[in-house]
């Protein structure tokens, strides 16, 4: 007897640098927002911090062009009209599954790794006018790098916002949608409907000597970048 379509089958989704990217990415996350907050010498912590996540999310980028099937950003990227009908049919119907990001997902992973970067990149420059400046500070004027750092603050706000919503969007496919989304996070696997399943034949694997390449590669790009001003003495 055959199996109904409704069956679910587990798939390998998310890659390890996939995983190890997210989870990393919400400690740090989590980290430099506290150690804003607390301020003082926690600042010094802070800017680590931001270095990491600027390395994170460099990564990220690149493997978003070269990681495994789902990593990619061809494979989450969806027109407007196709994120619109997906919404639509999520609120309408039952479970919309999608094999990687969903479309309307994909798109706000873009839109939180653009942000990231630009905080990120921002807070190289910034100046707080109390006892802390970027790294990269000393190359733009005294007005450009306070401004650098009044949006910096006004990103992190917008970031705070978008972070509120990401977790909600997941509960809301868990509690309501019955996805494991946050388990396929965790183990990389994720339980999708026979047909679907079946539909995702020989999808591209991530190549893990690339892939630590690329995170080496971050790390010494952006550990350059910041001590620039050290290494130049220009
Ligand atoms: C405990 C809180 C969080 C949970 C439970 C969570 C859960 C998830 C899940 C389940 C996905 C995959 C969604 C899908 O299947 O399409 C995801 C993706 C993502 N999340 Fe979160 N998330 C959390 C916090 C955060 C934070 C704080 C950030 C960023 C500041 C973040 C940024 C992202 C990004 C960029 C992706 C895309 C991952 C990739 O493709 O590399 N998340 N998250």
């Amino acid at each position: 007897m055959t199996k109904p379509s409704t069956d679910l089958i587990s798939v390998a989704v998310w890659d390890v640098f996939v995983r190890v990217f997210h989870w990393s990415l919400v400690l740090l996350f989590c980290f430099s927002v506290i150690s804003a907050k607390v301020g003082g010498n926690w600042i010094t912590w802070h800017m680590y911090s931001g270095y990491a996540i600027l390395s994170l999310v460099v990564f990220r980028l690149m493997w978003g062009f070269v990681g495994g099937e789902y990593a990619r950003f061809s494979s989450f990227t969806a027109g407007p009209v196709r994120a619109a009908r997906f919404a639509i049919a999520l609120l309408k119907r039952g479970s919309q599954h999608s094999v990687g990001h969903n479309p309307v997902g994909g798109w706000m992973v873009i839109v939180l790794l653009l942000l990231l970067t630009l905080q990120a990149g921002l807070g190289l420059f910034g100046n707080d006018e109390i006892a802390t400046t970027g790294p990269l500070a000393r190359y733009v004027s005294d007005d450009a790098s306070i401004k650098a750092m009044s949006w910096h603050r006004r990103i992190g706000d917008a970031l705070l916002i978008l972070v509120a919503i990401h977790i909600l969007a997941v509960l809301f496919h868990v509690f309501v949608k019955k996805e494991g989304l946050i388990r396929a996070m965790l183990s990389g696997k994720k339980s999708l409907p026979r047909a679907l399943a079946e539909s995702t034949a020989n999808p591209r694997a991530a190549r893990n000597g690339l892939g630590l390449f690329l995170i080496g590669f971050a790390v010494v790009l952006v550990a350059v970048v910041v001590n620039w001003p050290s290494i130049f003495k220009n």
